[in-house]
């Protein structure tokens, strides 16, 4: 992957989970003001990688391994109605997880098993 000239970030070991976890990795606070607080409390990602996708209005995005969404519901704020996001994960309780979130947060759901 080109990463030339961007800020990147992964994390080498775990600094505990959710929001101090992300804002560690580079997550911006504002846009995980806007994210649903369960996805943000599950977190456990290992990195930041949207200054590198550079995502716009329109396009569509798989997260492989979504866990409970907040990768999800973050890059859903970028594409906007327009596009879409697609989130794949073989752990049934984080889908279960992802999808309530998402109903309670009022994003647009279609559900596929
Ligand atoms: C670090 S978590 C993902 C964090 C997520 N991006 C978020 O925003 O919270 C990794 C996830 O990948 C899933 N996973 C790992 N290997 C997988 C595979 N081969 N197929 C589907 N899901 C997988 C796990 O169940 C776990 O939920």
């Amino acid at each position: 992957m080109a990463a030339k000239g961007k800020r990147f970030r992964i994390c080498r070991w775990q600094r505990g989970r959710g929001r101090r976890l992300a804002e560690h990795l580079g997550y911006p606070g504002d846009v995980l003001d806007r994210l649903p607080a369960g996805a943000i409390e599950s977190f456990a990602g290992v990195g930041y990688f949207f200054d590198l996708a550079n995502l716009n209005q329109g396009e569509t995005v798989v997260d492989m391994g979504s866990g409970s969404g907040m990768d999800v519901f973050f890059a859903a704020l970028r594409v906007g109605l327009a596009g879409s996001v697609i989130g794949i994960d073989f752990t049934v309780e984080q889908l279960k997880k992802a999808r309530r979130l998402a109903a309670e947060a009022g994003f647009l759901l279609a559900v596929k098993t």
